[in-house]
């Protein structure tokens, strides 16, 4: 039977746990996560491996990137199931620290992102989040200080902010994008997915398939802003309070207004009940 990862929660016995890896050159990667763990986070720690000798997950909610009025408190929280689904992936550490051990009494710093954290996009909607996602990035970065870290293309625009990040805080590890996992109808997996009914389950692979005929329709070369304009109407129609569709620039992200200006990505972001859904895609 594959062994329990060891589980760490303070700083000092994570750089114990690590300095065995460290005296003996082993390459480390860390990926990043709130818990409530599917096949998604499973995919980043599969690339992890492949990368590196040792992989470290993180399992930490934090509050510093949840607004008020948003879901912190209703987060799911699952961690022996986590650890659970953690064991045959053969993790060899689990850094899971309290809230007052990563902001102890009197913390008082913040990394404010700019550029692709400002695009008016996820930040437009939760002014707070890229602060909070960038400092305890940072933070995990420097606890954990990985050859390599682990994102997901699901969470585009803040694979975009963390890699900026680490550039121009001069860290020196190298950040993997990994493609997003989706069911079998398209929906990308999410731990929020856990709150939809079964009626906006079945609603909210739409979103994925407005991607996908957007991406082919520029491909085949229609304007963009009218394939924009076609794919929000079908959400609309469709129930959804729609937050954003998008066509960017795949790596600033600023407005792109035709395709020869560069990469393009698809963003969209919009709401199924109480349940705020994102996804997006290259075209
Ligand atoms: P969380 O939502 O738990 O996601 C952890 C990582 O899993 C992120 O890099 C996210 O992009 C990736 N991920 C989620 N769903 C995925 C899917 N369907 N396919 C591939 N990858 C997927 O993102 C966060 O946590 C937090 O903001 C964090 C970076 C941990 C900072 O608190």
């Amino acid at each position: 039977m594959a062994k329990r990862p060891t589980i760490v929660r303070t700083v000092p016995a994570l750089r114990r746990a690590l300095s065995p890896f460290r005296r003996k050159a082993e390459r480390i990667a860390l990926v990043p996560t709130m818990g409530a763990l599917h096949r998604g986070h499973l995919a980043l720690v599969r690339q992890a491996q492949r990368r590196a000798g040792r992989v470290v997950v993180s399992i930490f909610i934090n509050p510093t990137q949840f607004a008020p009025h948003e879901d912190f408190g209703s987060y799911p929280r699952r961690f022996e199931t986590d650890i659970k689904a953690l064991t045959p992936a053969k993790v060899d550490l689990v850094w899971a620290p309290s809230a007052a051990v990563m902001y102890p009494d009197g913390f008082a710093t913040r990394l404010a992102p700019q550029g692709a954290a400002m695009a008016g996009l996820e930040d437009k909607f939760r002014p707070h989040f890229f602060g909070g996602v960038a400092t305890v990035v940072a933070k995990l970065f420097t606890q954990v200080a990985p050859d390599f870290a682990l994102f997901g293309e699901k969470d585009y625009q803040q694979l975009r902010v963390v890699t900026q990040m680490a550039r121009d805080l001069d860290l020196p590890l190298k950040v993997i994008g990994v493609p997003t996992v989706r069911e079998p109808d398209g929906l990308a997996l999410s731990s929020r997915n856990l709150y939809l009914s079964a009626g906006e389950r079945s609603a909210a692979p739409l979103l994925y398939r407005v991607l996908k005929a957007s991406a082919a329709r520029i491909k085949n070369g229609d304007k963009i802003e009218a394939v924009l304009d076609i794919g929000r109407r079908e959400i609309d129609l469709a129930g959804f309070a729609l937050d954003y569709l998008e066509a960017r620039h795949a790596l600033t992200l600023a407005p792109i207004a035709a395709r020869k200006d560069g990469p393009i990505r698809l963003l969209v972001a919009a709401k199924i009940g109480k349940t705020r859904l994102i996804d997006n895609l290259g075209v």
